[in-house]
């Protein structure tokens, strides 16, 4: 009966699948436009993606290294998140001009900061390369000689496009290596910091908000891009001048309805929607857990300790917001997959496919397909486990960590030449410091004994770093590994530093945190890495054909290749949902729930006076909605993933409505498989960027430069 259920359910939800689901290449899109403009898209695939006249795309940005951006100005006015541009702000700021505090607002351009080392890269053109890639290759050949060949290939097409273009080649697999496109990219190197709210409203809700809704973040920070005279990408220089885009994005006013169209432009990274279901399982409902607990443990001890001291609480904040960011995003995953059934519905996928199979011989190259990868998914499990324990049981004690940026020096002989020393003891002594200004040794302590004894109850002896083997008492191991190591002290440390020579390496060699790093990472080099190494490959290999076995099972279907940080379309609806049984999330949150959240004595909670004060006076201007209110956040089921942060999300006339900057914790199983009725993603309503801009920071002339279409 539960059996039947399901099947329906799968039946169901696999017919709905208009379903928000996919990532889709922006150059093919013309295969899409017919159910876009079905959901009320007003423009074409063509104003999207044009290599022949300007269109959207033109506009969009990957911002330095893991975001988007989109530009919104004639003078390359650039928007991404606040958290993607924080990095930047951080490194302007000082004790003087504490920008992540206050804000910064360039009030004319000679105020603008200059960045380097950040650039934003524009695709120009996107081609199929598929047939000359895999021109070589052949189904005999092994793995290591197909990537070999494959290899070969790229390199000569990319050296043959270089001598006919101006701009950055590379070539990129799709589908798990079954096509392969090649991208065009301009990269800008000159970009400068214009302005960004105050952390109270580019992170209000800090990390206890985050992955939630309902959501009250102004996450946004605006740059510009420069380039030179002629409009090319230059290094900084005085004489630069803004950038003028072939196409910069409209502003709508107008908000958006529940069941609006609205389409996300940007660079997700990476998706993997295409797993058999034996790999869903052992994500959900292996590796995920363990690392959700173990994080969870260690949470609840920074918890206990920043609640207790103010300055522990700054200390630990940023560690508390890198191990907590993945430990709530795990947690969703698992919920996710299990609530909405995921494995099972790959199963009955499976089954399918199993059948279609053996219906002729031909197909015999996909017989056995996932038995092979259950067996391989088998051999993988008790590697991952074990990474999963070294990454966030081992690693995460400090004093271990931190005793491992001293490896090389105790390695060191008398034939190093002094220079090469005397650069590591530079910058170790830059470490030292760093370490010890956000350490605070009594969570330390209680984080080794906790982790080390779940290694000791949870992990098997040949599966964990061999020092742990020796270990008999835990709490006895800890006391003398702060006792004994000179990495507890940072007084002993600078002390080592001062007086450091070659033959003074038996200290170091001897330390208990030093060896108890070596261990971990000889028991990863040695054990872990090699073993693994292999299985993937070989699980490379298998998902390759099981991409293929899909697209040729199913040849009416679109399918859509897993995000791989290249740029994508995804659309669906502005819409609310409801995550539990009881629960209704409505798709919008206003500055009510800001006045509501608000609490003067914890941090990621405090209201600007200046805010109160707009709020007081309903002092909204142009930006309120025709409800009167400010709205400030509000959810998609449109697919998201990480790199899509400060991607624009658009309305059917393509024009802005706000930035993508998060996901619903309850539907990040989304990387694994969408589920519209459960996926949302979080935007900031590009009308409370404005009114930040213009009412609260009086930067008028940044919103005079964009095109608003009220
Ligand atoms: N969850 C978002 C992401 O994965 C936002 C992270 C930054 N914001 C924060 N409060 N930590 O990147
Ligand atoms: N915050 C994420 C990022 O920085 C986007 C959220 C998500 O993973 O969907 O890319």
């Amino acid at each position: 009966m539960k059996k039947l259920h399901l099947l329906i359910v799968f039946l169901i939800t696999s017919m709905m699948a208009f379903a928000g689901e996919g990532m889709w290449i922006p150059m093919l899109l013309q295969y899409n436009e017919k159910e876009m403009q079905e959901m009320g898209m007003r423009i074409t695939a063509d104003d999207i993606y044009s290599i022949n006249h300007s269109s959207l795309k033109d506009a969009i940005v990957l911002f330095g290294g893991g975001c988007t951006g989109e530009i919104v100005s004639d003078y390359g006015l650039l928007l991404t998140n606040h958290h993607c541009g924080y990095d930047w702000i951080q490194k302007h700021s000082s004790v003087e001009h504490d920008y992540l505090t206050d804000g910064f607002w360039a009030m004319d351009r000679s105020q603008e900061l200059p960045c380097p080392g950040l650039s934003v890269t524009i695709l120009r053109e996107m081609r199929d390369v598929t047939k000359q890639v895999l021109q070589h290759v052949t189904d005999e050949m092994s793995e290591e000689k197909r990537q070999a060949t494959i290899d070969q290939s790229i390199k000569e097409i990319v050296a043959e496009m270089e001598k006919s273009t101006k701009y950055k080649v590379s070539i990129k697999p799709f589908f798990l290596g079954n096509e392969y496109y090649l991208l065009l990219n301009e990269v800008f190197t000159d970009v400068r910091l214009v302005g960004c709210p105050p952390s109270n409203i580019g992170k209000f809700g800090g990390d206890t908000d985050n992955w939630v809704w309902p959501r009250h973040t102004g996450d946004f920070s605006v740059f510009r891009v420069y380039a030179d005279k002629d409009g090319h990408p230059a290094n900084y220089s005085v004489d630069n001048v803004p950038y003028k885009p072939a196409k910069h994005l409209d502003i709508s006013l107008k908000g958006a309805e529940e069941g609006d169209f609205a389409f996300v432009f940007g660079y997700p990274a990476r998706t993997n929607e295409y797993l058999p279901a034996v790999a869903v399982d052992q994500e959900a409902n292996v590796i995920d857990p363990i690392a959700v607990r173990l994080r969870g443990e260690i949470l609840d001890i920074y918890n206990k300790y920043q609640e207790q001291d103010k300055k522990v609480r700054i200390q630990y904040a940023s560690k508390h917001a890198g191990l907590g960011n993945g430990w709530k995003k795990w947690m969703g995953v698992t919920e996710g997959i299990n609530h909405f059934h995921g494995v099972e519905k790959k199963r009955y996928y499976e089954e399918a496919f199993e059948k279609w199979c053996y219906v002729t011989f031909q197909r015999s190259f996909y017989f056995n397909l996932l038995q092979q990868f259950e067996e391989k998914y088998k051999e993988l499990e008790p590697y991952r486990v074990a990474y999963t324990y070294l990454s966030n049981a081992g690693l995460n004690i400090e004093i271990i960590d931190f005793a491992g940026n001293f490896n090389k020096l105790s390695q060191v002989t008398a034939d190093t030449p002094q220079e090469d020393v005397d650069k590591m003891i530079a910058s170790l002594r830059k470490a030292t410091q760093a370490f010890f200004k956000d350490y605070y040794q009594p969570i330390d302590e209680e984080v080794a004994r906790t982790m080390l004894s779940e290694y000791l109850e949870n992990q098997p002896a040949d599966f964990r770093p061999s020092f742990l083997n020796e270990i008999k008492d835990v709490d006895a191991y800890v006391e003398q590994l702060f006792k004994k190591s000179i990495f507890a002290s940072e007084e002993q440390v600078n002390d080592f530093l001062d007086h450091f020579k070659p033959n003074k390496l038996k200290k170091l060699q001897k330390d208990p945190a030093l060896q108890a790093y070596q261990s971990m990472i000889g028991f990863y080099r040695e054990e872990v890495n090699p073993k693994m190494g292999p299985i993937n490959k070989e699980i490379d290999r298998l998902q390759r054909l099981y991409m293929k076995g899909q697209m040729q099972m199913e040849p009416e279907k679109r399918f859509s290749p897993d995000a791989n940080f290249t740029l994508r379309v995804t659309y669906g609806k502005v819409e609310g949902f409801k995550p539990q049984d009881g629960k209704n999330y409505r798709h919008f949150t206003t500055l009510d729930g800001i006045m509501e959240k608000e609490n003067p004595d914890i941090y990621d909670y405090v209201v600007e006076p200046r805010l109160k004060e707009l709020y007081n006076n309903k002092d909204y201007g142009r930006y309120a909605d025709k409800d009167g209110t400010m709205h400030v956040a509000f959810t998609a089921s449109v697919h998201t993933t990480g790199g899509n942060s400060g991607s624009p999300i658009l309305n059917a006339d393509g024009q802005l409505l706000g930035l993508n900057f998060d996901r619903c914790w309850e539907g990040t199983m989304s990387d694994l498989i969408y589920d519209s009725a459960i996926c949302r993603n979080i935007s900031v309503d590009i009308r409370y960027v404005l009114f930040i801009m213009d009412k609260f920071a009086g930067a008028r002339h940044l919103v005079d430069e964009m095109t608003i279409v009220e």
